[in-house]
């Protein structure tokens, strides 16, 4: 088998490689690790890349040496410090015991294991069988101190993918305090990138942005001990004319639910540093002495090919390698969700017909949001009480799941595992599991509060009491919601000096939580939320197979939404619901048709009152059901592909191909009608050109290369908002 990591012992250099990528880095003078290439694959490495010498004014040298030519300030590095002289952003800052952050890190020594490592109590990818991966560790030393760092670097044999991660282990008899340490960092020379990024808000997600990286400090993070509705933790560098199918992309996304941080510096030089890992901000992390410190994971996808490449790497690492759940392969259940269908204003009588009609309609589980528990009128109250609402439900939960089961329909719950309300038995009981300073008022948002999820006594609490309601064995499917950020961030079971590691602590004890769960619960199918799409991270896909996008369910909006999810996140990941019209969160009237066809892009489900729709549109459900169905499986699983962006033209258009290119599914949303409007004809990718495919709606079969080359006219149709869907087949 093929080496997947090469050291060339003379000239000091590894060469990471498969059949897709390169990767190189080298060991420079004062035992510096440089970093040298990321890229397409070469066979070889013959030295082309040594660093010029330069002697630039106020780039200072290596102590003890009189070389004015090597510096490390421009040297593209592969993990920097602070203390040492490199003035642009870096990698990590120790506060030494004598105060100081001098810092100076040197090669030590590499390891080269089969397989990939584990992460201890951290989300990341993983491996198969050892065959299918290889891992470089590289130690770093403090040349001064008791302090290594292990980068930990993972290529796959068959993915254009590199994971990254940093072991810090202190190594002597001192504490030191870490007030940064990223998860990796990569310098690049010579190019000129644009920056591609998801900023959002809520209901309002992962609106794709792209913009010139100048000379300077870009940085895009959350401080909301989330990875936030506000900045997905994911950046992409791409060069100017990277379109969706040609050029260079480098994509990054953390493997975290936390505050990030992203940092792209230009410098003076016109190389760009990237630096990602969990943000300094209010970060300080003591290290005993023999203690280490495991950063969370980075994927670098590379793609040659434009973004729709870069996609689908990431697509099928996280799918592949990153969500365990038993329903990573399985079609996901066609679920209605009760929650815009009737908000708090629910019993289990008013339920019923719900069910009913969901049975009628071919859907496939009753999911019950928020309100079941406690004594949950609205949303002031009962955070905290995971025990049914008897007024809502006389004969107790199992009964209402019983009933849903009678009904041939699988049965999800609700929680807010992260939450406290002061109306609920759990604050009575236990005020100090809230999140607060001492001394202090909290704030509150939504009227609740974040529980101490750090601590372990609080985390037992809540799990006893998930426990008692999933024992039962008649919940199929949770949806695991957060619906504020962490303020008052502070830990009570911690002295002053530590509490600059609550946020990490916090998102520690959550994967904990979830882990325990997931545990205990293997046939459990999780959807993981956080006031829609708040937490949609690839650090969430290893204990949720799929996540809740947006609480804006508007079809036209989801365009953007679902666009820009589709950047790093596979579809089967990525729910999708039907809403009424007009549409709650912006009152946009959108067809039927159309809000069917956008929710089918991801996990279908239907968020409204069944019992309360006319005729036609009750029609439409079947068919809809009906139909998705039968194209599920490809647009869950399929290789996923965006040809037109409604952020930049009147047009969305999306194709799925199946993995053995017999069947196709393309979906095109028109957004203004006009009076003269413009012919407008997809163009498909990715099938085989030498198959006749056939449109399952009208029967007529194209070959490949048609459907590629030539295209199909959109229809012309009156009225905005309009929307097709096709079908196709390949001909046996
Ligand atoms: C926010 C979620 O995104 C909604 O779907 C719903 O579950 C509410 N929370 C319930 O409070």
């Amino acid at each position: 088998m093929n080496q997947l990591i090469n050291f060339d012992e003379k000239n000091k250099v590894f060469h990471l490689h498969n059949n897709q990528i390169s990767y190189l880095l080298s060991i420079e003078d004062g035992n510096t690790l440089a970093h040298l290439y990321f890229g397409k694959a070469i066979r070889e490495y013959h030295g082309g890349l040594r660093y010029p010498r330069l002697d630039r004014g106020f780039s200072g040298n290596l102590p003890g040496s009189l070389d004015r030519t090597f510096s490390k300030d421009s040297l593209p590095q592969e993990y920097s410090c602070a203390g040492e002289m490199d003035f642009r952003t870096p990698a990590t800052i120790v506060r030494q015991k004598d105060g100081s952050n001098a810092t100076f890190l040197t090669y030590e020594s590499y390891k080269i294991v089969q397989g990939k490592p584990n992460l201890e109590g951290l989300p990341h990818s993983w491996v198969k069988n050892k065959e299918e991966a290889a891992t470089l560790i590289i130690t770093l030393k403090d040349k001064y101190g008791d302090l290594k760092f292990d980068l930990l670097y993972t290529i796959y044999r068959d993915r254009p993918v590199i994971v990254r991660s940093v072991k810090v282990r202190n190594t002597g008899k001192d504490t030191l305090n870490l007030e940064k340490v990223s998860s990796m960092q990569m310098d690049f020379v010579d190019r000129n990138f644009d920056m591609i990024t998801l900023p959002g808000a809520h209901a309002h997600e992962r609106h794709m942005q792209r913009t010139r990286v100048n000379q300077g400090i870009h940085v895009y993070s959350s401080i909301r001990g989330t990875s936030s509705h506000q900045m997905n933790p994911f950046v992409a560098l791409v060069d100017k004319d990277t379109t969706e199918f040609a050029g260079d992309a480098y994509g990054f996304a953390f493997v975290y639910s936390g505050n990030h941080k992203f940092e792209i510096e230009k410098d003076p030089y016109s190389q760009t540093r990237v630096v990602i890992g969990i943000n300094d901000y209010n970060f300080n992390w003591e290290l005993q002495a023999k203690d280490s410190f495991q950063t969370p994971e980075v994927i670098m996808a590379y793609s040659d090919n434009g973004l729709n490449k870069m996609s689908q790497a990431f697509h099928s690492l996280i799918h592949d390698r990153i969500i365990r759940s038993k329903y990573k392969d399985q079609v996901r259940p066609i679920l209605v969700n009760n929650w815009e269908a009737t908000y708090f204003d629910f019993t289990e009588e008013k339920l019923k017909p719900i069910v009913d009609d969901a049975k009628d309609m071919g859907i496939e589980m009753f999911v019950l949001d928020d309100g079941w528990f406690g004594h949950r009128d609205d949303d002031n109250s009962s955070l905290g009480d995971w025990a049914v609402f008897k007024k809502k439900f006389p004969n107790g939960l199992d009964h209402f799941a019983d009933y849903v089961h009678q009904q041939g329909l699988k049965f999800g719950l609700w929680f807010e595992p992260e939450m406290i309300s002061v109306d609920s038995n759990l604050y009575k009981k236990h005020p100090d599991y809230l999140m607060h300073v001492p001394g202090r008022k909290p704030s509150p948002a939504r009227n609740q509060y974040v529980l101490d999820l750090g601590r372990e006594e609080v985390r037992n609490n809540i799990f006893e009491q998930m426990k008692k309601i999933l024992d039962s064995g008649k919940i199929d499917y949770i949806k695991w919601d957060m619906n504020r950020h962490l303020s008052d961030v502070y830990e009570a079971d911690l002295p002053a000096n530590r509490q600059g590691e609550v946020y990490h602590r916090y998102v520690l004890g959550l994967y904990d939580l979830l882990e325990k769960i997931v545990d205990r619960y293997p046939d459990l199918l999780i959807e993981g939320c956080s006031g829609g799409g708040g937490r949609f991270d690839a650090g969430m896909a290893y204990y949720n197979p799929q996540i809740w996008a947006s609480d804006d369910s508007d079809a036209i909006d989801r365009l953007s939404i679902q666009y820009g999810t589709s950047l790093v996140y596979p579809q089967s990941m990525m729910t999708s619901h039907v809403s009424v019209s007009p549409n709650e969160q912006n009152g946009r009237i959108t067809p039927f048709k159309t809000r069917g066809i956008v929710a089918m892009c991801g996990d279908l489900g239907y968020e409204l009152d069944l019992t309360k729709m006319n005729e036609k549109d009750r029609q439409s459900v079947k068919e809809q059901v009906k139909e998705y169905k039968k194209i599920r499986k490809v647009t869950q699983y399929g290789t996923f592909y965006r040809l037109k962006n409604a952020q930049t033209s009147n047009q969305c258009a999306w194709e799925t191909v199946s993995r053995d290119k017999n069947e196709v599914v393309l979906s095109v949303v028109k957004v203004m009608a006009s009076a003269q409007p413009d012919f407008t004809k997809p163009k498909l990718v990715g099938l085989d050109p030498n198959k006749p495919y056939e449109d399952q709606a009208s029967h007529k079969v194209y070959g490949g290369d048609e459907l590629m080359n030539l295209g199909i006219y959109d229809p012309i149709e009156h009225g905005d908002f309009k929307a097709y869907m096709y079908h196709f087949k390949a001909v046996k």
